[in-house]
């Protein structure tokens, strides 16, 4: 039977709230950690500030059972937690590399209430060799401070991250020490997954790596899929027959409008530039960045070679979320289209299940419709942005009377070509 652990995450965002429920949920003591007070009150008052699949649930039910707390004071948890989760933002910045400061203030402060033998693991994602100033900062401002620096990357996907925490593929950490070691062993016990104890650097290093290998896959399928469109392909039966190699594998060759959200630009960024920072130019990964642009361009050349002029044309959008099944926006590539079509003269409508409410400080000028298949209203167009399921089953038929003319863009493929064909539309997916 594994003995429970009392645990402090620090930072309450997607990675903190997800992780730090998920170990309460296994029957650790949890405590999450914020520094913004009205976030912390909320989450105590049972409000959860995203939307993620099961989350709320079990929010609520290790609340009610004692194992999860809620606090603004690192002091009250390092005090009260054998370890300390470091999930707080790693924001990019304009020359491409992270802004650590958060990361940086948290492990100051961290030391400042360091009493007696603590493991502060880092989860937010880091360049190589952060987990090294991490240690170095807490001893220059604790030098008696009796601690152990892990590194323990996060593998979650948003819209998922409840079962991926759950069922984990593995679990990573980088640490330096048999003690840490035992004590992280005995915090995933209970997870039953493959665990992978490496050294620190080499821990960072494989959440950088996997994520931009990720992101390689979707932009090789993207760039497939230029091909597919130049030369009477479908990129779809060249990804099915990549995929059925085990050593390729199906996943994440998608092709569509390219690869957004809080994690892969903002990752890939940051390992070029460490990468060149250690004297290495990873020329490869920027082509991964230039298709990703590129794929967005080619799709929005598109609609403007089918409707020759965008002023005053009607657009009805479905999807701004960077993904399906969470209300996101954040580096949103649907988001960054909207933005272009407005800017050259469209009005736009649009609707997302869950991410209306985040984006619309983003797309001011966009209107946001009431139900999904209201954005056909009179359209000139209408372009699928988002992979949300519950768009693959629309009552296109009634949807393409309401618009003006039957053009149905699809940047993610989701819909099935013959049948929107059958339907009377002129359909244009990606790759085929
Ligand atoms: C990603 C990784 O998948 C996680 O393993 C990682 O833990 C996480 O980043 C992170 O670093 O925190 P996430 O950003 O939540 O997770 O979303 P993904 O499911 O990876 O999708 C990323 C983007 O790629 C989305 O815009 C999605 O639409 C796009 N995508 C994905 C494609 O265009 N094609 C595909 O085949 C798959």
């Amino acid at each position: 039977m594994t003995a429970l652990m009392n645990l402090a995450i620090v930072g309450s965002g997607y990675v903190g709230l997800v992780t730090g429920t998920c170990f309460a949920e296994v029957g650790h003591h949890v405590i999450c950690v914020d520094n913004d007070l009205k976030k912390v009150k909320s989450l105590q008052a049972g409000h959860i500030p995203i939307y993620e699949p099961g989350l709320e649930e079990l929010v609520k039910k290790n609340v009610a059972e004692g194992r999860l707390s809620f606090t603004a004071s690192i002091g009250d948890a390092v005090a009260a937690s054998k370890v300390i989760f470091i999930a707080v933002p790693t924001p990019p910045q304009p020359d491409g590399s992270v802004d650590l400061s958060f990361v940086e203030g948290v492990a100051r402060e961290i030391a400042m209430h360091i009493k007696e033998y603590r493991v502060v693991v880092d989860k937010s994602t880091v360049p190589v060799k952060t987990g090294e100033k991490v240690a170095q900062t807490i001893k220059r401002y604790n030098p008696d401070a009796p601690i152990d620096v892990v590194s323990n990357p996060e593998f979650l996907r948003e819209g998922s991250a409840v079962d991926d925490l759950m069922k984990p593929d593995r679990i990573v950490f980088g640490v330096s020490s048999d003690k840490a070691t035992a004590v992280m062993r005995e915090i995933y016990e209970p997870f039953k997954a493959p665990i992978l104890v490496t050294d620190l650097n080499s821990a960072e290093l494989i959440k950088h790596a996997a994520n931009s290998f990720l992101a390689l896959k979707i932009s090789y399928i993207n760039a497939v899929a230029a091909i597919c469109e130049a030369s009477g392909a479908n990129v779809e039966r060249v990804a099915e027959g990549m995929g059925a190699d085990h050593r390729i594998g199906r996943a994440f060759l998608n092709a569509g409008i390219g690869y957004g959200g809080s994690c892969f630009p903002k990752d890939i960024s940051a390992f070029i530039r460490i990468s060149r920072e250690l004297g290495y130019e990873f020329t490869l990964l920027e082509e991964v960045e230039k298709i990703n642009f590129n794929q967005k361009e080619r799709f929005l050349k598109k609609i403007r070679e089918s409707l020759w002029v965008l002023r005053a044309k009607k657009i009805g959008v479905l999807g701004l979320a960077f993904k399906g099944n969470t209300d996101d926006v954040r580096s949103s590539v649907a988001i960054e289209v909207v933005k272009q079509l407005i800017s050259e003269g469209a009005e736009v409508t649009a609707y997302d299940p869950k991410g209306m409410e985040k984006a619309l400080p983003l797309v001011p000028g966009c209107k946001m419709a009431g139900k999904a298949e209201d954005v056909a209203d009179g359209a000139d167009a209408l372009l699928v942005l988002t992979e949300w399921s519950e768009f693959k089953t629309l009552p296109y038929a009634a949807m393409k009377k309401r618009m003006l003319s039957p053009l149905l863009f699809d940047g993610r493929n989701l819909l099935d070509p013959q049948e929107m064909r059958g339907l009377g539309f002129t359909y244009t997916g990606v790759g085929h």
